[in-house]
């Protein structure tokens, strides 16, 4: 089946990441060329050689990107334009935790994170959206977490993930008279490499595992797949939705 992103170009904030090249390696075996936006230069270029290994004749582009930074997120997304062209698709996933109960919090903890998840998807949204209204299509899907529900220490982090719901929410209704799709996605616990890394990662996954219907973690393609779903003709008629890929959690 044909899913219409042929042609097109997508641009992935966090995209030397586990999640974000997980996407764009799925967008790029579509047809789309794909631009790898990260604040490490090592990582995006670590994330486009594993791509082009993967998908032979892939589009690839980099640009260090700090998604906090106004003046730097211009200047990678007209670097982008520069490189592929116009772009069509906006992956919203450079983001972390810093975890803390709110009284040991550091205030910089939470600017950090919120700046970086929600502040960042506003500078990325904004710097996109002119283009996508003038050529009357666009694909927004930002990273959200089931963390949204509320996790214990992560007072900074659920707060965050769940601004992006409203966010995208919001914007969609913004977007939608111009053909431009807003959604996010949901990731449970995703066994990416650097979680992997964790020496706690045995009691993170026992604990996921207890709450999760499906018998495994998911892994950064199981959210790539979702990313996919709402870029690619598929989802056409979608938007303002939220989904969570937990595992039936
Ligand atoms: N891994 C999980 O279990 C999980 C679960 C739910 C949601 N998420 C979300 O998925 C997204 C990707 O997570 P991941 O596991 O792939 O993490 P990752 O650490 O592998 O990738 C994140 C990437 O974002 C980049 N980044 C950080 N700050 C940036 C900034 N200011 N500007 C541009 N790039 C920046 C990092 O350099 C890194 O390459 C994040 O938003 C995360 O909150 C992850």
């Amino acid at each position: 089946m044909d899913l219409g992103l042929t042609g097109r170009v997508a641009a992935i904030t966090g995209g030397g990441g586990a999640i974000g090249r997980a996407t764009a390696r799925l967008l790029a075996a579509e047809g789309a060329a794909v631009a790898l936006l990260d604040v490490s230069a090592d990582a995006a270029a670590d994330a486009r050689a594993w791509i082009e290994g993967e998908v032979p004749g892939a589009s690839v582009a980099t640009a260090v990107c700090d998604v906090t930074d106004k003046a730097s997120v211009a200047a990678a997304f007209d670097t982008v334009v520069e490189q592929l062209g116009p772009i069509d698709i906006l992956i919203n996933n450079a983001g972390f935790s810093r975890d803390k109960y709110m009284l040991k919090m550091a205030e910089d903890d939470w600017d950090d994170v919120h700046n970086t998840v929600l502040k960042g998807t506003f500078h990325c949204c904004r710097a996109v959206l002119p283009g996508m209204m003038e050529r009357n299509w666009g694909r927004i899907v930002n990273t959200s977490s089931m963390a949204y529900l509320g996790n214990k220490g992560q007072t900074n982090y659920s707060s965050a993930k769940a601004g992006l719901i409203g966010l995208t929410n919001a914007l969609a209704r913004e977007a939608g008279g111009f053909n431009i799709t807003v959604n996010a996605v949901a990731p449970g616990l995703v066994a990416t490499p650097r979680l992997r890394a964790r020496p706690d990662f045995e009691k993170l996954q026992q604990r996921s595992l207890a709450t999760t219907p499906l018998p495994r973690l998911a892994d950064e393609t199981d959210v790539a797949k979702a990313m996919l779903f709402f870029c690619s003709s598929l989802g056409d008629f979608i938007s303002a939705q939220c989904l969570n890929v937990s595992g039936g959690r």
